[in-house]
């Protein structure tokens, strides 16, 4: 099925098509996502194959307000109901238990579904009108970074899908940060927008499980992932001189790095801000991947607040 897809900001239009069991692409504060109806099996079909992702990779559910989690889940841990009072809505996933109304295509066959309260104007407005939760996942194509803006949704999948909801740039420009329950422990699955200080001041001590694995919890978590096109190194991690500079693009945090053009040089927060650093990331690895560049550097940001999640997901786009 081929779309003239739209990018406008009219929730009754987006509504209609989810209703429609179609696909809409959605602001959220963390990244866009590839919307629809979670209880609707032909619809989340049609997400797997707009995204090319693999059937094994299971997506994370969207309600409208914390109350509408009970409805979905069949227990929520003390630790969970912490976690909900303090960041939700917010970047937060959290894995429950699923009631049995979610179908198992959406958990690819997981008996806990990851479920989330994005906070987005447009989208809350939305997801309060519609009468099913909306799966989504990072409306990317597998694999490649997730969109920050509705333009970069609309460059990659245009065509694919009818409509997307534009409600600006991101605010915090990483995936949520996935967290679960096991044997008494929290456990973090993937780094995102929540810091795990932050956290840890509701929950206490956490436990990051973010390798991969051959079975990942969380594909996100696959050692190779939101990955551009070009080739990307991390600076300062072995002794090596980067090489080819005059035609490398050059991603940094305040400060520019000489052996760089000017002209390649990115930097994610001239104030030295790890927070406004993550909202940029993303939008900078784009601009780089589709400049004249041939490869990309970038720095290690410092491993505190959301500088862990930048890091990860660097590390991730630098393994081949
Ligand atoms: O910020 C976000 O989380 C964005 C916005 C759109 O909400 N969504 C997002 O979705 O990043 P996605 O599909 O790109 O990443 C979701 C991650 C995947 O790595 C998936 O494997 C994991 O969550 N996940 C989803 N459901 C799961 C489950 N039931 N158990 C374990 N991991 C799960
Ligand atoms: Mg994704």
């Amino acid at each position: 099925m081929w779309y003239d897809t739209i990018i406008g900001t009219d929730i009754a239009v987006a509504k209609d098509l989810l209703v429609r069991g179609e696909t809409v692409g959605i602001p959220t504060e963390t990244v866009y996502g590839l919307a629809a109806n979670a209880l609707n099996e032909e619809a989340v079909l049609k997400i797997f194959s707009v995204k090319n992702r693999p059937h094994f990779d299971p997506l994370i559910v969207h309600v409208a307000e914390v109350k509408d989690i009970e409805k979905y889940v069949e227990e929520i841990p003390g630790t969970a109901l912490k976690l909900i009072a303090a960041y939700m809505p917010g970047p937060l996933t959290l894995l429950l238990k699923k009631k049995s109304m979610i179908p198992d295509l959406v958990t690819s066959g997981l008996d806990q579904v990851a479920i989330r309260v994005p906070q987005h104007s447009l989208t809350s407005a939305l997801l309060q009108q519609l009468d099913f939760p909306l799966a989504a996942p990072s409306a990317n194509p597998f694999g490649y970074i997730s969109p920050t803006s509705a333009y970069h949704v609309y460059d990659q999948l245009h065509g694919r899908i009818p409509y997307i909801l534009d409600g600006g740039p991101t605010e915090v420009g990483v995936e949520s940060t996935i967290v679960g329950f096991e044997n008494g422990e929290t456990v973090i699955y993937r780094l995102g927008g929540l810091a795990q200080e932050d956290i840890e001041r509701i929950a206490g001590a956490t436990r990051l499980q973010t390798n991969n694995s051959s079975q990942p919890h969380s594909p996100g978590m696959l050692k190779s992932h939101y990955a551009p096109r070009k080739k990307l190194r991390i600076l300062g991690t072995d002794s090596r001189e980067p090489e080819n500079a005059d035609h490398a693009g050059f991603i940094g945090f305040d400060k520019a790095d000489v052996r760089f053009k000017a002209e390649n040089q990115i930097l994610l927060s001239v104030k030295g801000s790890v927070k406004e650093a993550a909202k940029n990331l993303f939008a900078a690895m784009r601009l780089l991947d589709a400049s004249q560049v041939e490869m990309i550097y970038a720095v290690q940001f410092p491993e505190n607040g959301l500088g862990k999640a930048i890091n990860d997901r660097l590390r991730r786009a630098a393994t081949e």
